[in-house]
């Protein structure tokens, strides 16, 4: 944990920018894998760890306003308990750590919330996302769990939301450890994408091995396929063949929970084909184009058409796209090359807050989701401000259904060649991504440097 100095000061922060009420956050509790005994490896609710601190299962911080009072709620343990697992604190001890100066069992919650209920109080929660935490909502507040979607507070999102959105230095050095496990993780992956006839489940494992020896999970299931055309491709059940691209999309949680997130494509075999040097190209220059726009003020949605727009600059050298390229990005055209957005905060959640809602996340009053196809999924439209943490993740992907869907309704035909995309119906898919932290003029490319030109991977590879 950091000292108890920062999460008294989260705390206090949001004291501030909530007006009044009761604000309820609920920690994670451990989730079964096939019997009640066996279960996935806890992860904390990354709104309880940012204000409370804990990594631990089963406990509830309450802030109230209006009393100015904070509490940790939570159950003793007993004999039992500590014959299987062992001693821990007392739920008193683990307030007092970070700060926290009252705390009570689970009996003591209900009638903390009970007393805030029949008096009429606003009972704050962020969406819970775990069907255990939504029954819990509707129990303490005596609703029905249908209703506790409308009972969100949006004013305690866009509190949240306002102050993890701005990193401070102590986490972005932990969101740099994390990063510096996955430059490990990736050129592992590299070496051995150099083998053919290696099992893509292989690769994935050692990097999950790598993720987990770095002290932390991986901070999404990992996405290493030779088809790189499925965007989020989790199976690894191939054997990597010569003329594939290898896609590789995987970060890790450090110790303290923050994240990283890269992707790396490289070749089986180590060598780039003509053709796939010419499609990582157009791919890294989009990428590489980003950090040289990437400052406060600017929205990443702007960003994001720049990166298409340049992506698809390249894509017409090549043939694949013709005519004016602002009327083919205008048209919607990149969405069939790139049907998903440049990137999305990260933090404590590798795609971070997204349980609050990727609206209030990545977008404001001023700036509106797009509702045009590849557009549309970008998590992060709206301007970028000193401490935020984005990744900057460009692909070029051929997804033979897509095309095949879109030449059936001749879809921006003025700007595809589509008689030439045929023949990229084998290619697979191709992605690049590194974090980067928005500075006061420009931004900083976030943990150890990971191999990303075509001479630096086939080095790596060699
Ligand atoms: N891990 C999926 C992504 O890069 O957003
Ligand atoms: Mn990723
Ligand atoms: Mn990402």
């Amino acid at each position: 944990m950091f000292s108890k100095e920062v999460y008294v000061a989260r705390r206090q922060q949001l004291l501030k920018d909530v007006k009044n009420g009761l604000i309820l956050i609920l920690g994670n509790g451990d989730s079964p894998f096939n019997y009640p005994a066996n279960t996935y490896t806890f992860r904390q609710d990354s709104t309880f760890r940012y204000f409370f601190g804990h990594d631990l299962q089963n406990l509830v911080g309450v802030i109230d306003i209006d009393n100015a009072r904070e509490y940790l709620f939570g159950e003793d343990v007993d004999m039992e308990d500590i014959i299987w697992t062992g001693p821990v604190p007392s739920i008193h001890d683990r307030a007092l750590e970070v700060g926290v100066e009252n705390s009570g069992s689970i009996k003591d919650l209900r009638k903390l919330v009970d007393d805030a209920v029949f008096a009429g109080r606003k009972v704050h929660f962020v969406p819970p996302y775990r069907a255990e935490n939504v029954n819990f909502i509707a129990e303490l507040l005596h609703i029905d769990k249908e209703y506790v979607k409308a009972y969100v507070s949006v004013e305690l999102i866009g509190a949240c939301v306002k102050q993890r959105s701005i990193k401070s230095d102590i986490e972005v050095a932990e969101i740099e450890k994390a990063i510096d496990n996955a430059y490990i993780m990736h050129t592992t992956m590299m070496k051995m994408a150099a083998v053919e006839g290696t099992y893509e489940y292989e690769i994935a494992g050692k990097m999950e091995g790598i993720a987990l020896a770095g002290g932390g999970p991986v901070s999404f299931p990992i996405i290493l396929t030779t088809h790189g055309e499925i965007l989020h491709g989790h199976d690894h059940s191939l054997q990597i063949r010569k003329g594939r691209m290898i896609v590789s999309d995987a970060g890790c949680e450090n110790p303290m929970g923050y994240c990283s997130d890269i992707t790396r494509s490289v070749p089986v075999g180590g060598k780039f084909s003509s053709r796939q040097k010419d499609i990582y190209e157009a791919v890294l220059s989009a990428q590489t184009l980003v950090p040289t726009l990437v400052k406060p003020g600017v929205k990443y949605s702007d960003i994001h058409l720049a990166a298409v727009t340049r992506l698809g600059s390249a894509l017409k050298e090549l043939g694949l796209i013709k005519g004016n390229i602002q009327d083919a990005v205008n048209c919607g055209t990149m969405g069939l090359f790139m049907p998903h957005g440049l990137g999305h905060m990260m933090g404590l959640d590798v795609h971070d807050m997204e349980n609050y809602g990727e609206n209030y996340v990545g977008y404001d009053k001023k700036n509106i989701r797009s509702t045009q196809f590849g557009l549309s999924s970008l998590r992060l439209g709206r301007e970028l401000q000193e401490g935020f943490v984005i990744t900057n993740e460009p692909g070029c992907y051929f997804i033979p259904a897509l095309i095949d869907k879109w030449r059936s309704e001749n879809k921006c035909s003025d700007f595809i060649n589509y008689d030439m995309l045929e023949k990229y119906k084998d290619f697979g898919g191709i992605r690049i991504e590194d974090d980067l932290l928005v500075t006061r003029d420009g931004c900083r490319l976030l943990g150890k440097y990971i191999p990303k030109t075509v001479a630096e991977i086939e080095e790596q590879m060699s």
